[in-house]
This record gives structure tokens, C-alpha cells and sequence, in this order.
């Protein structure tokens, strides 16, 4: 049967209530968070598209896997069992489990990064950059000047830039100790990278002797866009396309928040044993003993579940079209875009909808306290809040001011998203009024945490 309409492939099994709540009382809120938006209260958040990390509705099986955790401290069986489920898509020998993407990336680079490297990625991460910058490394991102173009219709808008990676390879490669792809490229869109791209990347980290790591967090999206974009994919499984994106890579770091359909956890995965044993010491200091890392053995086994279910197809159509429904209704009302529309989010260009202020007074604060106050609809700013403030002190416009509005998987219905279309659409026709934002108090990494703002008058 072919229907054009791609329903939810579930139904719904337990209920969470919203709160409805009013403009006045979101204005005394976004006051009381100084206008930052992870500073609400989110009872106070009518649809919350913050993030889509660890904010999914999990399945009844992986409630059923919660109940047989087994809290073994010592080889559990819902160790054994995440590791399966983990090495069934990505066999690398070794598999150290965190509580989250960033505790695997901290682990990491504390053992290759330090002053003096540079780490290059189609686009960082902030907490992937902040890691790396914190070992007193450097971090490069070289997506493809597509990935830089908002409106530029591309089909691999991830895609790492190879000639640039050259030639940091050809006069750096020494200084170079990974070179990581973030798949999908989360800061850049939520834009995939194809398996040809990531061939390309794999021969010069072998031409140059440099491993290559995956930053893995939506493979599966990553996977189900190669099977639908890349041709000679089309009749292939996602399993079978996330397996070769594994067979490319020398290791990976992984937020189970994402494409683990998990709701806390992570890991780092890797082949080479020396580095591993050296992972594997800090990993006892920081987040506890290898064979449950920073996790419960209930959260092993969620994981473990969520692995099997993210790679099914029926999931992952409606997962993508869902997200492409919100973008391309953005689009049919002129609300600018990032465009192809990504597997997690929607991204809108809040630069190019409030030209009137300069990056510096914060288009993308602007507009994503705007859909709060509006509509009770907590986004995400990802531009120069977030990315412009450098480690030497200095502020700079960040190469683009987005919004997102990432979609957190299995929660939401059509008609929440109905509702997001109508409060954006309101609020991208106000936008020549909407007012810039200074920054009053703000800490000196990772800023967009817990910035204080106030609007300029
Ligand atoms: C691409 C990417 N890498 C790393 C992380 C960090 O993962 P976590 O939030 O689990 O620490 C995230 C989280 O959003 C991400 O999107």
C-alpha cells in the first residue's frame, strides 16, 4: 500500500501531561533565566525542542530491558549485552562505556590530545571542541564550503572538505593525533556525510599513518540519508551501510542520547590496544569500572534495545520525514532554512530572518527567545552564543546564526508540530521588530550554558 501520509510508527503507551501556560508568565520566566532558555524551568516549556539528546520516548522493550538490568558491579549480563549490541554495527576490539558523548570525548583527548595538536572535523561539536581545546589542542573544522552555505543545495552537506584536510596533513600530519567526523554534522545542519566522502577521508589518514574516528552520535540518520542519497545504496540495510561507516574508521565516540535511543550513556570505541589500556585508566578515575563505565546496568540494557531499534527502517522513514515535514512547511512559508533539511532538527537561519542586527547582538538569542515568549517553544541557539567567544578572550561572529529546533525522537505528534509551524511562521512575521541581546554575565567556556542576557533597547 502506497499513502502519501507516513504515519508514526507506534502508538502511544504512556502519557506525559504539558502545562499550558500564558505570555506573561513566559516573559517572568525568560526574566528570571536572564534570557537564556537552559535556564527556564521546563515545566514552563509548552514543546521542547532544546536538544533531541537523551529526550526520546523509549520503547515498552526497552522499558523491559530497564527492569533486567542487573547491577553487577563486575560483568554484568547487561554489559555483555550492550557490548554485543554495540559491536553487532560498530566491531571495534575495545568498547568503554560513559555516561554520556562527552565523557568518551574528555577520556580521549586527555590521552592523544595536549598543547601543540591539532584535531581537524567536518564541524566540531561544542562540547567535542571544548574537549579537545582543554588539553591545550587545537581544533580545526573543515566541512565543505557547501556545509557554510545555508541555502546550498547539497546532498552531503557533512561532508569534510578533503583537500583542506590534505593539506593540514601535508605540513601538520606529525601534530595531527585523530582525525574525527562527526556524523551527522550536528553545528553544521544535521547534514550527513556520504560513504564515498568518508572513503576519501579514510585513504589520506592512511596515506599520512592518522587514525580516523567517527563522532557517531546519529549514524543511523547518517545511514538511512547514504541509503536514500548515495547511489548503489538504495537497496542496501542501514545495519549494513552503519557496518561499512564502522569498517572506515579506526575508532568512535558516541552520545546514546542520540541514535541510541536512550535517555543517558555513551561510549568510546577503539582498536588500538595501547591507547585503549590508557582509556581505560581514566575511565576508572572518572566514570567507574569498564564493564559499566558511568552507566547502570538497567541504562546498559535501554541501550542495548535502542541499538536495535534505531536501525529499523519503518523508524527511521518516519523519523526523517517527520523532521522534514516541520522543515519543508518553514520553507512554504518563506522562513529561511537550512537546506536539504537534516535527520534531527531544523535549523532556521536566524541571520538571514533578522538582517537588522549584527551577529554580535545575538539573531539567534533573538529569535529563539522570540519563539518562547510567543509559543512556549524552547530552541536552541547555535551560532555566535555559542561558537564566537575564543579561548584568547576574544569575540568574533560565528560563520553562521542558526536556531534549532531539534526534534526529540518518538514524542512528539503531527499536531505539536502543526503548532511549531504556526508560532515560527508568527514569529518570522515580527522579526524586523524582535531586539538584539547583550551578554551580562557569562563564564569563560561553554558560555551558552549559563550567559545572562538582557535585549538592547
Ligand atoms: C555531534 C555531537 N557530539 C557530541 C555530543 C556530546 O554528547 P553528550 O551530550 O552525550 O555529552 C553531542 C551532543 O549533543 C553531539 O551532538
Amino acid at each position: 500500500m502506497e499513502f502519501r501520509t507516513i504515519i508514526e510508527p507506534f502508538r502511544i503507551h504512556s502519557v506525559e501531561p504539558l502545562k499550558m501556560t500564558t505570555v506573561e508568565g513566559r516573559r517572568a520566566a525568560l526574566r528570571a533565566a536572564g534570557f537564556n532558555l537552559f535556564g527556564l524551568h521546563s515545566d514552563d516549556v509548552l514543546i521542547d525542542l532544546l536538544t533531541d539528546s537523551g529526550t526520546g520516548a523509549m520503547s515498552r522493550d526497552q522499558w523491559a530491558g530497564i527492569q533486567r538490568g542487573d547491577e553487577s558491579y563486575a560483568g554484568s549480563p547487561s554489559w555483555f549485552r550492550f557490548l554485543e549490541s554495540v559491536q553487532e554495527l560498530f566491531p571495534f576490539r575495545h568498547v568503554i562505556p560513559t555516561h554520556q558523548g562527552r565523557a568518551a570525548e574528555k577520556i580521549l583527548f586527555g590521552v592523544i590530545g595536549g598543547a601543540g595538536k591539532i584535531v581537524p572535523n567536518n564541524t566540531h561539536f561544542d562540547t567535542t571542541r571544548a574537549n579537545v581545546e582543554a588539553t591545550g589542542a587545537e581544533a580545526v573544522d573543515l566541512v565543505i564550503a557547501e556545509g557554510l552555505d545555508p541555502s546550498a543545495l547539497h546532498p552531503f552537506k557533512g561532508n569534510m572538505d578533503l583537500a583542506a584536510l590534505e593539506s593540514l596533513l601535508r605540513s601538520r600530519a606529525a601534530d595531527v593525533p585523530v582525525v574525527f567526523v562527526t556524523v551527522t554534522n550536528n553545528s553544521g545542519g544535521g547534514q550527513p556525510v556520504s560513504l564515498e566522502n568518508l572513503r576519501g577521508v579514510r585513504a589520506l589518514c592512511d596515506q599520512y599513518a592518522t587514525p580516523l574516528f567517527l563522532d557517531a552520535c546519529r549514524f543511523a540518520e547518517n545511514a538511512w540519508f547514504i541509503k536514500e542519497r548515495e547511489p548503489g545504496n538504495e537497496d542496501r540495510s542501514v545495519r549494513e551501510i552503519v557496518q561499512e561507516m564502522a569498517a572506515l574508521a579506526h575508532g568512535m565516540t558516541m552520545s546514546a542520547k542520540k541514535d541510541g535511543l536512550a535517555n543517558i550513556g555513551g561510549w568510546l570505541a577503539l582498536d588500538d590496544d595501547a591507547i585503549a589500556e590508557q582509556c581505560r585508566n581514566l575511565l576508572i578515575l572518572t566514570e567507574g569500572f569498564p564493564t559499566y563505565g558511568g552507566l547502570a546496568g538497567r541504562d546498559l540494557e535501554a541501550i542495548a534495545q535502542g541499538l536495535r531499534e534505531v536501525v529499523d527502517h519503518d523508524y527511521l522513514r518516519y523519523r526523517v520525514r517527520s523532521t522534514g515535514y516541520l522543515g519543508d512547511a518553514l520553507v512554504a512559508a518563506g522562513v529561511p532554512v537550512v537546506r536539504p533539511i537534516g535527520g534531527h532538527a531544523v535549523y532556521i537561519d536566524a541571520r538571514a530572518l533578522l538582517p537588522h542586527l549584527d551577529p554580535l547582538e545575538y539573531p539567534g538569542q533573538s529569535l529563539a527567545v522570540a519563539l518562547y515568549e510567543t509559543g512556549g517553544i524552547r530552541a536552541c541557539e547555535i551560532g555566535t552564543v555559542m561558537f564566537g567567544k575564543h579561548p584568547d578572550g576574544s569575540e568574533h561572529a560565528a560563520p553562521l546564526d542558526l536556531v534549532r529546533l531539534a526534534i526529540p525522537r518518538r514524542t512528539y505528534t503531527q499536531s505539536h508540530i502543526d503548532y511549531v509551524i504556526e508560532v515560527c511562521i508568527d514569529v518570522a512575521s515580527r522579526a524586523a521588530e524582535l531586539p538584539g541581546y547583550r551578554i551580562v554575565e557569562q563564564p569563560k567556556t561553554l558560555r551558552h550554558f549559563t550567559a545572562r542576557f538582557e535585549p538592547v533597547a
